[in-house]
């Protein structure tokens, strides 16, 4: 089979990136290799994210700079999938007319043979329905030489209509894989020198509502934390509401369970988080904290949280400071609201202009990165085990691992230590990471 060359650019979140992987993985089985040099391309996918209006202007300025390569060389496929391919559909040829497929979040197990339709008959293609399970869901990632963690998809969807947001409108309903496919696949991956795992879904916490065995979240964790080659188990993302007593004792009972939760919290007004449909208060939110931080006291807990949502007065927001000042999260994504057509939210009044939004972000950003480096210097002198994943980003003679809590550390070692567990001291913390000298056991 002649090598044709595969050029991936993939915006958003983790949930896309392992889309792309198995794109990757899929299109590899006929005949297509990956390439990171553009101009090598015989296909090009933009795996494209629509959660924020930012996401999606990126998406376009960057499908405008493929204009010229098509010209060069018309034979070029260029694809656009994720998010904004499923919410555009047939509109997104009329908005770039150099494009030549455009598939929805439901539709990747469909490239191969829509790609053999595009090379035969040269036509526009679009594929955007919806099917009751993902069908690429199953298909198997082989992990990049050398990698040492793997995202898999545990589930698919979401059915929580929060008012800002678009996920539930793009990615179909909630939907759990069978538990003996997840563990398959771990196998198999654990065999292919992977040693920590992180289980997907736009709500882990319900996994297993689909499933008629009776089987939940925590017990999903338990069985894979029996898989002998996987040494941690991570898992992304978690709805507070649904977040079980049953889930937080796991960080107890499960040593494989790293001592890290993503709560995306929103914002620290109850009237906000009802607007937002979110399920649960801001005092509901503390106590599930607390509880954490009882049964596991170095777990490390990062949040979400929007501001300037519709309707969200000085008070309000002053009220997600005073939660930050109470939770201390150890990190945070924070994000200016964005109006997403056909969501609620979109039909709320009392929009808070841009300047304001920007205002609160930064502020709320300077406080958070306070929190960080406090709670990174706090670690200051402490023993912490890694995962060594890799060669350091910042030195070719250091070596980048992450500790349990999911913090950067890179220290001076041997490229032979790269998947093993390792002891280092931490000799200093910055904002992003933090140096270490290894200790022997
Ligand atoms: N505007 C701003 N942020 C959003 N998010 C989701 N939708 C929007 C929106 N319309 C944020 C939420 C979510 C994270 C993945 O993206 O904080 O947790
Ligand atoms: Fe969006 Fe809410 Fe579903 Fe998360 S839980 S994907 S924020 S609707």
């Amino acid at each position: 089979m002649k090598n044709k060359y595969l050029y991936i650019q993939t915006f958003g979140c983790q949930m896309n990136v392992h889309d792309s992987e198995q794109m990757v993985a899929l299109l590899s089985g006929t005949g297509y290799k990956l390439t990171d040099n553009i101009k090598l391309a015989d296909l090009i996918i933009l795996n494209t994210c629509s959660i924020r209006e930012k996401a999606a202007q990126k998406v376009y300025s960057e499908l405008g700079r493929l204009v010229k390569l098509k010209e060069q060389n018309p034979e070029l496929i260029i694809g656009v999938g994720g998010c904004l391919a499923q919410h555009l559909g047939t509109k997104f040829h009329k908005k770039a007319l150099h494009l030549d497929i455009v598939f929805g979040t439901h539709n990747i197990h469909r490239l191969p043979q829509l790609l053999v339709v595009i090379e035969r008959e040269r036509k526009k293609i679009t594929e955007i329905d919806f099917y009751k399970s993902i069908n690429s869901i199953g298909v198997f990632a082989p992990p990049q030489r050398g990698a040492v963690s793997a995202f898999v998809t545990i589930m698919q969807g979401c059915n929580n209509f929060c008012a800002y947001c678009v996920v539930p409108y793009l990615r179909g309903p909630e939907m759990s894989r069978p538990a003996d496919d997840i563990i398959e696949e771990v196998k198999k991956l654990a065999d292919c020198g992977i040693r920590e795992v992180t289980l997907l879904g736009q709500n882990v916490n319900s996994y297993g509502k689909t499933l008629s065995n009776g089987l939940n979240f925590t017990s999903l964790i338990k069985k894979i934390g029996k898989i002998s080659d996987i040494e941690r188990i991570r898992f992304t993302t978690s709805h507070p509401r649904d977040l079980s007593d049953e889930l937080i004792n796991c960080f107890a009972e499960e040593a494989k369970l790293c001592e890290h939760i993503h709560l995306p919290v929103q914002s620290g007004s109850n009237r906000i988080l009802a607007l937002m449909n979110r399920g649960y208060t801001v005092e509901e939110y503390i106590k599930k904290i607390d509880n954490l931080r009882k049964l596991s006291p170095s777990i490390s807990i990062t949040s979400d949280i929007i501001v300037g949502f519709p309707g969200e007065t000085k008070k309000d927001y002053q009220e997600t400071i005073d939660m930050m000042k109470k939770i201390r999260f150890d990190s945070l994504f924070s994000f200016k609201y964005s109006e997403r057509k056909g969501t609620i939210a979109q039909k709320l009044e009392y929009k808070v202009e841009e300047s304001e939004k920007l205002r609160r972000l930064e502020q709320l950003q300077m406080l958070q990165n306070q929190h960080t480096l406090e709670k990174n210097t706090a670690l200051e002198g402490s023993n912490q085990e890694l995962l060594v994943e890799g060669k350091s980003k910042n030195s070719e003679n250091d070596l980048m691992g992450r500790t349990s809590s999911w913090r950067i550390v890179n220290f001076k070692g041997e490229l032979e230590l790269i998947g093993k567990l390792v002891d280092v001291k931490i000799s200093k913390a910055y904002l992003h990471s933090l140096r270490g000298k290894m200790v022997n056991k």
